[in-house]
Parts: structure tokens; C-alpha cells; sequence
């Protein structure tokens, strides 16, 4: 039987934390916990989109299931005090969507001097993560859910230029910091379980879907043959709402546990299943090596 929203149960009374929670993936999470009757707390870099999708459910539903907060991943600084304010409002956390991605962007650095990819879909998400722990870990099934995606099986840690500093190419830098992802999430689940938490991570691929990933990526290479591929290659591509399926049945399907990975049934569309993880981030001497040579870049902010 194919998984849909219809099977997530009442998520009356779990508060979630979504990260890129105003477009594509992290906007149809959102919506879908809403409707199921969760909180959400939507974190975004720009005040104006968040207004935005809180304006579009002001009718829809209670006022108070719906929050922002400002994050921006590309600033360590920024995203220490998000997790700050999360924790003063919040007595709890049952769930944290590391959602926010940017996709192949020509060279730029975060604040903190760091390639934007390597930053923002893995440094930022992995403090945020840390900084947030003490709180998912006060809830009895509390799940931390990162987004992967395909990219995973092309990526390799390239530990003498993690940063691209001495040759930047832009798709290898995508994949890396999607491998990342994966190998973040897996060590983490393993910390968890070998401290006792009950805190369970696990992994959401979503295989193609039609966003804003595309165009802004498009936009910022300004690569005509690019816009031309992803004409090209529209049919393939499913919606957002399908899209998002595998993160939230990682979110919410009681029997989803930690260390897995869900991602659509034919690779690049379908509904979810559990999928193969990614080869490289099985090997676990490279998982601890870039757990800690992250823990140190990031040290300064959790
Ligand atoms: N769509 C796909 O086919 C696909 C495939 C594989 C994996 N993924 C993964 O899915 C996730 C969601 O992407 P999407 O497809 O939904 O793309 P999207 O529509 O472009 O959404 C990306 C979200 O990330 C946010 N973001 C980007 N940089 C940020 C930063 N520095 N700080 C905070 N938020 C930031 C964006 O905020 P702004 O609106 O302010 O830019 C936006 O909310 C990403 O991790 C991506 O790698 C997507």
C-alpha cells in the first residue's frame, strides 16, 4: 500500500522546528503537520516569506500553532540564536525537520568564512541540531529528520579541500554536503543510542521535485544550459507535496525508526519507502572523522 498523509496520526500537542519552512519541501511539511494538528515553528532567514505562509493559514487554523523564528544557516552566530530563542519559548521540541538546502551556487562563503554548501546544509543544520538536543531529548519519541537527496550516492568527502578553496566545483560540493548530511545523521542516531536518548535521527530523501532549489540555482550560475536541462528533464520531476512524503513519514509514521532512510520508490518520484543509504556513509572511521572535523569548526557556537 502506498504510504500518504492519511496515514500520519494526530500530531495534536508535538511542537515541530522545520528549517526552510516558507518554500518547496519545507512548505508542504509544514502545511501537512499543521493540518494534522502540530505546531510548528518555521524557521527562515526573511521575515517576509514566513509572514507570508503564516498570512495564507491565519483563517485556516489556531494562530498559535504557528511560529517564526529568524534563522540563517550561513551564520553560525545567527543560528546559535535561533536555538537560544527556540529554547526560551519553548519547554520542548518532538521535532526537528533539517530541512533548508541551496543546491550549486558559484563559489561564496558564509559568515563564518566557510563554502556556502559545506555551511549551510551541513554546519548549520549540525549546531542547530546540538544546540536544540537538550530539548528533544525532555520529549519520549523525539526525532531529528534530515533531508538528504540523491546527490548522496555521487558524494565524496573530499578531505583535503573541504571547502573548495583549492578547486570549487560547484555539483561535487552539493553532493559532498548531501553525503554529509547522511553521515551526520547516522552518527548521530549512534551517539543517541549509545548515551541512552531516546532521541531518534533519520533520513529523508526526496528524489526530484519541482521547487525553488532549480531556479535559484539556475539564477545565481546564470547556466542557460542548465535552465535547458531542467525543461527538459519537467515530466520527471514530482510536485513538492509528493516530495516532502518521505521526510514526513520519517516525522511522523510510528513505526519509522532511527538510522533509516526513506526516499521515493522509483529512485526519483514515487511514494516512499525505506531506501539504500549511500555506500560512503556506512564506513564508520569517516563518519567519527567528519563529526569531529565539524565539531571543531563549529565549537565556538553550541
Ligand atoms: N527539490 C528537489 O528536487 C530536491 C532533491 C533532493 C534534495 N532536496 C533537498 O530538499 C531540501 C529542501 O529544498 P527545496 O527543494 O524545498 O528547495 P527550496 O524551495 O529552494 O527551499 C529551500 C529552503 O531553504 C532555505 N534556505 C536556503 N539557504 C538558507 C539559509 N542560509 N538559511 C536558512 N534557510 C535557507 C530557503 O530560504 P529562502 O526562501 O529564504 O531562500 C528555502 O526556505 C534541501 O535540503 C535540498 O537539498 C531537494
Amino acid at each position: 500500500m502506498n504510504w500518504t498523509v492519511d496515514q500520519i496520526p494526530d500530531q495534536s500537542g508535538r511542537i515541530a522546528f522545520v528549517t526552510g519552512a516558507n518554500s518547496g519541501l519545507g512548505l508542504e511539511t509544514t502545511k501537512v503537520l499543521l493540518e494534522k494538528g502540530a505546531k510548528v515553528i518555521m524557521g527562515c532567514r526573511s521575515i517576509e516569506k514566513a509572514q507570508n505562509v503564516i498570512y495564507q493559514f491565519h483563517e485556516k487554523i489556531d494562530s498559535g500553532l504557528i511560529d517564526w523564528i529568524e534563522l540563517d544557516l550561513g551564520d553560525l552566530t545567527k543560528v546559535s540564536k535561533a536555538a537560544d530563542q527556540v529554547a526560551s519559548k519553548y519547554p520542548r521540541l518532538d521535532l526537528l525537520i533539517n530541512n533548508a538546502g541551496v543546491m550549486a551556487p558559484p563559489r561564496t562563503l558564509s559568515k563564518q568564512g566557510f563554502e556556502i554548501q559545506f555551511a549551510v546544509n551541513h554546519l548549520g543544520h549540525m549546531a542547530l541540531t546540538l544546540k536544540l538536543l537538550p530539548l528533544l531529548d525532555k520529549q519520549t519519541g523525539a526525532r531529528v529528520v534530515t533531508v538528504s537527496s540523491g546527490a548522496q550516492y555521487m558524494g565524496k568527502i573530499n578531505w583535503g579541500d573541504l571547502q573548495g578553496e583549492i578547486q570549487y566545483d560547484r555539483w561535487a560540493s552539493y553532493s559532498q554536503s548531501k553525503l554529509a548530511n547522511v553521515m551526520f545523521a547516522l552518527e548521530l542516531n549512534n551517539l543517541m543510542k549509545t548515551s541512552k536518548s531516546e532521541v531518534d535521527s533519520l533520513l529523508a530523501h526526496p528524489g526530484l521535485a519541482r521547487t525553488n532549489l532549480q531556479s535559484t540555482s539556475v539564477d545565481a550560475n546564470g547556466s542557460w544550459q542548465e535552465a535547458f536541462a531542467y525543461k527538459l528533464m519537467n515530466p520527471l520531476f514530482q510536485s513538492a507535496r509528493m516530495g516532502a512524503l518521505p521526510q514526513l513519514l520519517a516525522a511522523t509514521n510510528p513505526t519509522a525508526k532511527g538510522g533509516e532512510q526513506y526516499g521515493p520508490r522509483f529512485n526519483v518520484r514515487g511514494y516512499p519507502k525505506p531506501c539504500r543509504i549511500a555506500s560512503l556513509a556506512l564506513i564508520n572511521s569517516d563518519r567519527k572523522k567528519l563529526w569531529d572535523v565539524s565539531e571543531k569548526l563549529i565549537r565556538d557556537f553550541v
